[in-house]
């Protein structure tokens, strides 16, 4: 099976469940007389679901935004309306980069959603090169380029092939081209990354997303 229908696969499930959830809350059954609301709780284990769904690792799938910094959000907020912008959140380890990432996926409740790391999506890049792998390189990349919206989470942590650089621009030029929406986490700078992964990949970033630096300290430190 190939990840783009494992994609499907995943909206349908989605969709089941919510179908499933919404008849749970009352909302859906003939018999049950008008629709209502979904409750808070059934709205949030399904957001939870769609976000799992998505590839959010379990750390992070509580999150919302309400645990981020009001001034942050409004930085990131044009992403939510609905134009092409994205955002590249940059600042030093454990600042919040991702969780805000993740905050910022879950609200969007609309379209195909995505979350994966630069370097999980080349370890699947190269496996696509082993003997009886289940996806190719075509359908990743597709897959990633595809999607309403992207996070594309740790860009630059590891010093990248010409393989690698390669692919991400692949991925990076397709959403610019097609006006799809990406999250960019990085430790490093747009400046940075250009050294990284060169200009053609950072011009490319930069055009296509607000940059919103975070600061602070390391919050895994207790
Ligand atoms: N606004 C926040 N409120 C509560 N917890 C937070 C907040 N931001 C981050 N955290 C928690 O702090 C930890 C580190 O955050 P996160 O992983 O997002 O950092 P990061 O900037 O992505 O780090 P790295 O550069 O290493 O990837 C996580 O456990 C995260 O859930
Ligand atoms: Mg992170």
């Amino acid at each position: 099976m190939d990840v783009k229908s494992n994609q499907d696969l995943e909206n349908i499930r989605d969709n089941l469940v919510r179908l499933t959830e919404a008849r749970g809350s009352g909302k859906s059954t003939p018999e049950s007389g008008p629709p209502s609301e979904p409750t808070e709780e059934v709205v949030r284990r399904m957001k939870r679901r769609r976000l799992a769904n998505a590839g959010v690792p379990a750390r992070f799938l509580g999150v919302d935004r309400m645990s981020i910094d009001p001034l942050v959000w409004k930085r990131c907020e044009p992403l939510l309306d609905g134009g092409p912008d994205g955002v590249f959140l940059c600042g030093p380890v454990g600042c919040g980069k991702t969780h805000l990432a993740v905050a910022l996926l879950r609200e969007v409740v609309q379209g195909s959603i995505r979350f994966l790391s630069v370097p999980e999506l080349m370890l699947r890049l190269r496996e696509s090169f082993r003997d009886g792998a289940r996806s190719s390189e075509g359908d990743i990349i597709d897959a990633c380029a595809g999607c309403d919206l992207l996070v594309l989470d740790d860009l630059g942590v590891e010093k990248p092939s010409e393989f690698a650089v390669q692919s991400l621009y692949l991925v990076v030029d397709r959403r610019y081209s097609e006006m799809r929406r990406t999250v960019i986490t990085s430790n490093f700078t747009i400046g940075e990354i250009a050294e990284r992964v060169g200009d053609r990949i950072a011009s490319r970033i930069a055009g296509m997303c607000r940059v919103v630096e975070l600061q602070g300290e390391d919050r895994r430190v207790r």
